[in-house]
């Protein structure tokens, strides 16, 4: 049982913390008392060095869509490792997984790789600003697009700090440059006309509107048609430039969010999946604007480096990751969601447990309330209205862990294809008991 003060996940936890903060390098990855140590993975299934198996329902937060191991990433890994580890000159495979990402994404022509969708979300705005010739980024209030400066302004701004619902203020943590922060531009989800007067407000100096197209942040929040259309008409009447984070939202359609949507942005930044479970990022566009950015031959408007980008290990690993997940393999995932999604809905209604599920695809958001969430701000008001709805996350989260399923502790499950429709089933076992064991009050 978790917590547990004889496990050895927390003896190496308690080891930790006298050497990283809070012991830790990713907050992600943390939750009190202590995070779980894993020893091994395989599939769908990880083992933490205390013997206990359980189901990823989290997938390094998406990173891997075919689950731990797959033997064909695993074995071109193994054949990499044993030639060329980094080196500084190009491959053979940057090509190769150049053109599996082009041939999917319809917005994307030409691609660059780096190493993180943090690294990806930074060049894409630094793109945006190049491309432009002017410095203001609207991003969507309490969107998180990795750990990067003008990023990080109002991903979880306070309702002292964040101002009128028509002009929100950019509320930004410690160690953001204040040009940063006042250079970033924050919009409410959904909302038309305020987004629409909020950048006309701004036009002389917007380079670009950044956005998550399911707003992995938001618990999956789906930014609606209408709202996508305004982005689009608005950034193209103005000369700025529309990027699609598509970091996790790639995970929507066999061809990313912008093929699912049917909306293409000018620039997309990209990353988790499409490096095979190693660290990557990448920045696409059509080939015109990508070569007038690049373009090392000459005249190229930004200098973009990397000791790691393109590295030999991710490449073989994304190609192998991208080959494996063709159409098929999508739709089959997209099933699983989609079985979950519903299971999920079902079991709320015959346990009478208040709770909304959202999610596309392979992705699954479970939030206990039933207000209605459609933005940043009605979500923070949810949790504060509702003072057991952090309880009732943390207990659901607490539950699956004790009984086979590691989920994320902000209350949502990301799939990969090395699950079936008996993993599903076994998950919506263990969320049963879950909403059941909630107190009487909560139902
Ligand atoms: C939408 C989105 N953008 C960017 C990032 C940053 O990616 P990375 O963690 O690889 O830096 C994330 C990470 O979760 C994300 O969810």
């Amino acid at each position: 049982m978790y917590p547990d003060h004889q496990s050895r996940s927390h003896a190496l936890y308690e080891r930790a913390l006298s050497v990283m903060p809070g012991g830790n390098s990713r907050n992600t990855v943390y939750f009190p008392p202590y995070p779980v140590y894993i020893d091994r993975a395989e599939g769908c299934r990880v083992w933490d060095v205390d013997g206990v198996e359980r189901i990823d329902c989290i997938n390094n937060y998406s990173a891997l869509i075919h689950g731990h191991c797959h033997p064909q990433i695993v074995a071109a890994l193994r054949e990499q490792a044993g030639k060329l580890l980094s080196v500084a000159l190009p491959t053979e495979a940057e090509i190769r997984l150049a053109e599996l990402v082009t041939e999917r994404m319809p917005g994307v022509e030409q691609v660059r790789f780096a190493n993180s969708g943090t690294e990806a979300v930074m060049i894409a705005v630094m793109a945006a600003r190049a491309a432009t010739g002017r410095n203001k980024i609207a991003k969507i209030e309490g969107a998180y697009h990795g750990s990067y400066d003008a990023m990080s302004v109002s991903v979880y701004p306070t309702p002292d700090l964040w101002g009128p619902e028509d002009a929100p203020e950019g509320v930004a943590p410690a160690g953001v440059y204040e040009a940063a922060r006042a250079s970033t531009i924050i919009l409410p989800a959904n909302n038309v006309e305020v987004g629409r007067a909020i950048l006309r407000r701004h036009a002389d100096d917007l380079a670009g509107v950044i956005i998550d197209p399911l707003c992995k942040n938001l618990g999956f929040l789906q930014v609606d048609g209408e709202f996508l259309k305004m982005l689009r008409e608005e950034t193209s009447a103005l000369g700025a430039k529309l990027i699609f984070d598509e970091v996790y939202s790639f995970r929507m359609g066999y061809n990313g969010a912008q093929g699912e949507l049917g909306v293409l942005p000018d620039i997309t930044a990209m990353g988790k999946v499409i490096g095979g479970g190693l660290p990557i990022g990448a920045i696409g566009a059509p080939g015109k604007l990508m070569e007038a950015l690049f373009d090392p031959r000459g005249g190229a408007k930004m200098s973009h480096g990397g000791t790691f980008n393109a590295n030999p290990m991710t490449m073989v690993a994304g190609v192998a990751a991208m080959e494996l997940y063709d159409r098929a393999a999508h739709d089959r995932l997209a099933g699983l969601g989609e079985r979950l999604r519903s299971g999920l809905r079902e079991l709320l209604r015959v346990t009478g447990r208040p709770g909304t599920v959202t999610g596309a695809a392979s992705m699954v958001g479970l939030f206990h309330t039933e207000e209605p969430i459609k933005d940043y701000r009605s979500a923070v008001k949810a949790m504060m209205s509702e003072p057991s709805l952090g309880q009732r996350t943390e207990a659901f989260f607490r539950h699956m862990l004790n009984n086979g399923v590691y989920m994320a502790s902000q209350g949502f499950m990301v799939l990969s294809t090395a699950m079936t429709e008996a993993d599903i089933d076994f998950i919506l076992d263990k969320a049963e008991g879950a909403l059941r064991a909630f107190p009487a009050e909560a139902a």
